[in-house]
């Protein structure tokens, strides 16, 4: 009897501490992870492919890592850019193209189909529209090239590539040959020079609700939605961060 009583007080503290047959918590099997030190922390609602498991993160924010074990954000479709920073409070995510040209990836560019939007402070810069590419002699001796709509990483010797909106007439084009055409992406993406632009996100809104309170954001374990949880100042994760 004894014995018994004591078995079973044995199991019950098992239990409490986490042990035994209880399917583990998301905070266990969804530990923040990295792809190495220095490389953002990464958590709900993003997951890291390969270390956190499949219903860590929310729809469309995997995250992968590169054989330099670099973060990468893979959007619709087949578009790879690395991530620097992520805000989880402001719900912002500061992503690069690897060949610091993101133009050359935009005609897979399908940012509706993902959660992401581009963030300018200039709305039409947002909006998706449609494009077609010229690519223009710049030995036309006349240069007057509208220098905003230039794609400098896409240009070379004796040429140079310009964007031109569907809605926008091609009276300038006198020395150009039409190339592709570039369905809805919004035209700041065309127009990124420095390789450095911020895509933010609304849903899930972990921002304000949890993350801005130091706490940490997960999915609701028997319905939709999203919930707060708290978490220890020395467990905010591996990288310390
Ligand atoms: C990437 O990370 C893995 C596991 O942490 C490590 O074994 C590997 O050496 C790293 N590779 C590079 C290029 O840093
Ligand atoms: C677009 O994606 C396809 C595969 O989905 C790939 O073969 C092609 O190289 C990509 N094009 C560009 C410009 O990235
Ligand atoms: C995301 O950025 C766009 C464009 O900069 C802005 O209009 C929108 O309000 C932002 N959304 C959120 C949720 O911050
Ligand atoms: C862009 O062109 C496609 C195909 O012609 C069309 O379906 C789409 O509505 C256009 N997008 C915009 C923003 O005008
Ligand atoms: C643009 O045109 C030049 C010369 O006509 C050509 O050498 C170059 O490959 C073209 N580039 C693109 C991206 O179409
Ligand atoms: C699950 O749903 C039940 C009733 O619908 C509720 O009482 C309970 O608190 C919920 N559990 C969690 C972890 O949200």
């Amino acid at each position: 009897m004894v014995i018994f009583l004591f078995q079973f007080l044995l199991l019950l503290t098992a239990k409490a501490a986490g042990f035994g047959p209880a399917i583990p918590s998301y905070q266990e099997r969804c530990k923040p992870a990295g792809c190495r030190n220095g490389q953002p922390l990464v958590r709900y609602p993003f997951r890291l492919k390969g270390r956190q498991p499949d219903d860590c993160g929310a729809k469309g924010f995997d995250l992968s890592c590169d054989n330099k074990n670099q973060t990468v954000l893979e959007l619709p479709t087949s578009v790879k850019l690395m991530v620097k920073r992520i805000d989880y409070v402001n719900q912002k995510i500061q992503v690069s193209d690897e060949h610091n040209c993101v133009q050359n990836q935009v005609q897979n560019l399908s940012l509706s189909a993902s959660p992401f939007l581009f963030m300018s402070n200039f709305d039409f810069d947002s909006r998706p529209r449609n494009f077609t590419l010229f690519n223009c002699s710049a030995d036309n001796g006349l240069d007057d090239y509208n220098s905003n709509d230039d794609i400098p990483c896409l240009g070379g010797q004796g040429f140079y590539i310009q964007y031109v909106g569907y809605d926008y007439s091609y009276a300038d084009l006198l020395y150009c040959r039409k190339t592709i055409d570039i369905l809805n992406v919004p035209e700041g993406i065309l127009s990124v020079k420095d390789n450095n632009f911020y895509f933010n996100w609304s849903e899930p809104a972990c921002g304000l609700m949890c993350e801005a309170h130091g706490q940490g954001c997960r999915p609701k374990s028997n319905s939709s939605g999203i919930e707060c949880f708290h978490v220890d100042r020395d467990d905010k994760g591996i990288f310390g961060l």
